[in-house]
C-alpha cells in the first residue's frame, strides 16, 4: 500500500432517471444506508485520505448525506454533465493542491471492497502512472474496452460507441474505477477533449494519453459481482442481494447460525455475538446489537434506528426474542431476557431476566430486573400529544390484560393483578387491583338454559 498522499474523488452527479424516483439515485439505500454512504465508508476507511463527492446541480440533500459519513469530505457540484473526466475536474480545487494518488469511485458502484481498492492502488505503487480497475464481464456490451499489449499493459480504454469491432469482442472491462499519480497527469486530465461518439470528456482517455506522455498503464482485476453498478431498480435488488449473501457468509464465519441464511436480511451495521442463533425471516434494520448466545426465533423485525429515533436496540447475552417479536429504537434489553410472540417494545429499558413473552406493547419504560408482564400488557405511553413514562421496579409481576396509563410507577416485588387498569403509582410490594368486583349468582345458568330450550335441530 502506498504511502502517498492519497485524494478520493466520488462521482455522484448522475440523476438516475432510469430509477423513475424522487430521490437522486445514489441516495437509494442498500442494506439500510444509501450507495454513496456505503462508497464513503470505504473511502473514510482510509484514514489519512481527502475526500471529494462531485454532486449534480440542485442536489443538497446528496451533499448533506455526503457529510454524514466521512469527515474530511468536501463537496463539488458538476453543473452540466460532460462526462466523467469533466466530473472529476469539478473537483479541480482539490486536485489543483494534491500531491499524491487519486483514487476515482463511482457512488452508483457500491459493492466494492477495501481490498480490491488496495490492489488497484498497489499498482500505482509497482510503477503504473495509470491503474484500472477491470473484470471479466459475462456481457460486455455497454462497457468501455480494455485494450492490452502482449505484456499485459493496458494501451487504451475503448467505449462501446467508439469500439472496432475486434475491440468489441474484448470481454476484459473498464468498471470505472480508476487511480493515477498526480505528478505528470494532472495537466493530461485537464486537457482531455470530448471528440468521440457521444461528445463527452473520457476519464477513459487519460490511459492512451498518459502512454503517450511515457507512463505506463496497467490493470487491477476484480470479480464483476464487485463492481456492479446500479442503474435500475432491479439493478438496486441485484445489489442488496449480493450484499446480503456477503454480510451473511461473514456473519456465519465469525459464530451466527443461521436455519435459512437466504430469509435474513441484516443492516450495514448489525452487530452479531457468539452463538446467536438466527431462525428463518428475522429483519435487522439499522442500529442493532445482540449479544452473545441470543436467539432469535422466527419472524421477528428490529430497528434500531428510524426516521423519528437514533436509539439503537440491544439485545443482552442470552436473551430469546420471539417468533414474531418487533423490537423498535430504544429497545435495550439486558441479560437473559425473554421476549415472545407478538410483543412490541419502543424506547424502553428491560433489565435482567425480565420477561413479555406474549401479546404486549411496552412503550416509553423502564422495567426492573426479573419482572414479568403477562400477556396482553399494554403501556399506554401517548396522549395523542405528549408521549409519557411507566417506571416498573425488580421483580413486579404485571398480570394478563392490565394497561399500565404513564406516567405511572410500580415499586419493587408489587403485583398488579389481571386485567386492571393502572393510573396511580404502586408502592412496593403491594397488590394493586382495578376491576369491578365480581358477583355470582347461584344456579343461574340452569335457569338460563330451562328458559332457552326451543328446539336447536338442523341449526347449527
Ligand atoms: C463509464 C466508463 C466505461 C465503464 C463504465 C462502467 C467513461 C467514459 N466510461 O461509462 O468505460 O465501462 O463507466 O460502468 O468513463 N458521472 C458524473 N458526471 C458526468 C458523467 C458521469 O458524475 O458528467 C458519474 C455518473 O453519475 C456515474 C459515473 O460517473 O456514477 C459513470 O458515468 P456513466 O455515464 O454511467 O458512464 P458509462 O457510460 O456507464
Ligand atoms: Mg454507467
Amino acid at each position: 500500500m502506498t504511502d502517498r498522499e492519497l485524494l478520493i474523488v466520488v462521482l455522484a452527479a448522475g440523476k438516475g432517471t432510469r430509477m423513475r424516483s424522487k430521490l437522486p439515485k445514489v441516495l437509494h439505500q442498500i442494506a439500510g444506508r444509501s450507495m454513496l454512504g456505503h462508497v464513503l465508508q470505504l473511502a473514510a476507511s482510509y484514514k489519512q485520505a481527502r475526500v471529494s463527492v462531485v454532486v449534480g446541480p440542485d442536489m443538497s440533500v446528496v451533499a448533506t448525506e455526503a457529510g454524514r459519513w466521512a469527515s474530511n469530505v468536501s463537496v463539488f457540484v458538476q453543473e452540466e454533465a460532460k462526462g466523467t473526466a469533466h466530473a472529476v475536474l469539478a473537483a479541480e480545487a482539490a486536485l489543483a493542491d494534491h500531491v499524491g494518488d487519486v483514487v476515482v469511485l463511482y457512488a452508483d458502484t457500491p459493492l466494492v471492497t477495501r481490498g480490491t481498492l488496495d490492489r488497484l492502488l498497489d499498482r500505482l505503487e509497482a510503477g503504473d502512472g495509470v491503474a484500472v480497475l477491470g473484470f471479466e464481464a459475462d456481457d460486455p456490451t455497454g462497457y468501455g474496452r480494455l485494450i492490452c499489449d502482449d505484456s499485459g499493459g493496458l494501451t487504451a480504454i475503448r467505449e462501446q460507441k467508439d469500439a472496432s469491432v475486434k475491440e468489441r469482442a474484448v470481454r476484459l472491462c473498464n468498471s470505472g474505477l480508476m487511480a493515477f499519480r498526480m505528478d505528470g497527469l494532472h495537466n493530461v486530465l485537464k486537457s482531455i477533449g470530448n471528440n468521440n461518439a457521444n461528445g463527452e470528456y473520457y476519464l477513459t482517455d487519460m490511459v492512451e494519453m498518459a502512454r503517450q506522455c511515457g507512463l505506463q498503464a496497467g490493470v487491477a482485476v476484480c470479480d464483476e459481482d464487485e463492481v456492479m453498478g446500479v442503474n435500475t431498480r432491479g439493478q438496486l435488488a441485484a445489489a442488496e442481494a449480493l450484499w446480503q449473501q456477503r454480510a451473511r457468509t461473514e456473519a456465519m464465519a465469525s459464530g451466527v447460525t443461521m436455519i435459512d441464511p437466504r430469509t435474513v436480511t441484516l443492516a450495514y451495521d448489525t452487530q452479531l455475538g457468539r452463538d446467536v442463533v438466527l431462525e428463518p425471516s428475522v429483519f435487522f434494520g439499522p442500529g442493532v446489537r445482540v449479544g452473545d448466545d441470543v436467539t432469535i426465533k422466527a419472524n421477528c423485525h428490529l430497528e434500531g434506528i428510524d426516521a423519528k429515533s437514533s436509539a439503537g436496540v440491544q439485545v443482552g447475552s442470552g436473551s430469546i426474542i420471539g417468533p414474531f417479536a418487533r423490537l423498535r429504537p430504544g429497545a435495550h434489553l439486558g441479560e437473559g431476557v425473554h421476549i415472545g410472540n407478538f410483543v412490541e417494545i419502543k424506547n424502553a429499558t428491560m433489565a435482567q431476566s425480565a420477561k413479555a413473552n406474549h401479546l404486549t406493547y411496552i412503550g416509553d419504560a423502564e422495567i426492573g430486573a426479573g419482572s414479568n408482564i403477562g400477556a396482553g400488557t399494554i403501556f399506554c405511553n401517548y396522549d395523542g400529544f405528549e408521549k409519557a413514562k411507566s417506571k416498573l421496579g425488580k421483580g413486579v409481576f404485571v398480570g394478563s390484560n392490565s394497561a399500565l396509563v404513564a406516567p405511572v410507577e410500580i415499586g419493587h416485588g408489587a403485583y398488579v393483578g389481571a386485567g386492571s387498569t393502572i393510573t396511580r403509582d404502586v408502592a412496593s410490594n403491594s397488590l394493586a387491583l382495578e376491576r369491578a368486583p365480581q358477583t355470582e349468582k347461584e344456579g343461574w345458568a340452569e335457569t338460563f338454559r330451562e328458559t332457552h330450550k326451543t328446539p336447536t335441530s338442523g341449526k347449527t
